[in-house]
């Protein structure tokens, strides 16, 4: 028996237990969902990123009548912020979803979705804070890259 493990460090956090900074990106983040394009599933995503520079971009899920052309509200997000700044690195990013008219309790990014967060931190050799935002308690994890153990990256392909 050789057999191992990966854990994955969080913290479970009262938003009110927020900083200020990450208070300010969860809300950025609502108020993007609360624009998703969401008419097919009704589920309303927003993701918010803090910039290297200084600069916060938030987008939401853009849904399709051809399903799979539709688009994750974290992807609309980090491909807007890094062809709009493709200097900065991302610092930090939130996510919040609202359905029925109810914030979930701490949304998961899809596994696509995760793996373009892998390749944000790859780019700019730096990982970053994401939080799963939920109506009363967020979950925080201090490295992105520990939603997607055993990665696929660019040194894959060297
Ligand atoms: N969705 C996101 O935008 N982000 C996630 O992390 C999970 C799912 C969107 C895709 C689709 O528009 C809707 O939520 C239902 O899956």
């Amino acid at each position: 028996m050789n057999q191992k493990q990966i854990t994955i460090p969080y913290h479970l956090r009262s938003n009110d237990k927020l900083s200020d900074t990450e208070q300010t990106l969860v809300a950025k983040a609502r108020e993007a969902a609360e624009k998703a394009y969401a008419p097919y599933s009704g589920f309303h995503v927003g993701a918010a990123v803090l910039l290297s520079n200084g600069e916060i971009v938030s987008g939401s899920n853009q849904e399709n009548a051809a399903y799979p052309s539709g688009i994750c509200a974290e992807r609309t997000t980090l491909f807007y912020a890094n062809a709009q700044y493709p200097d900065a690195s991302v610092e930090a990013l939130a996510i919040i979803a609202i359905h029925g008219g109810e914030v979930v309790p701490s949304i998961s990014p899809c596994g696509a979705c995760r793996q373009v967060m892998v390749e944000v931190s790859y780019r700019y050799n730096k990982s970053y804070k994401v939080i799963l935002a939920g109506k009363d308690k967020s979950v925080v994890l201090e490295d992105n890259r520990m939603l997607l153990p055993f990665t696929f990256s660019g040194d894959d392909l060297k």
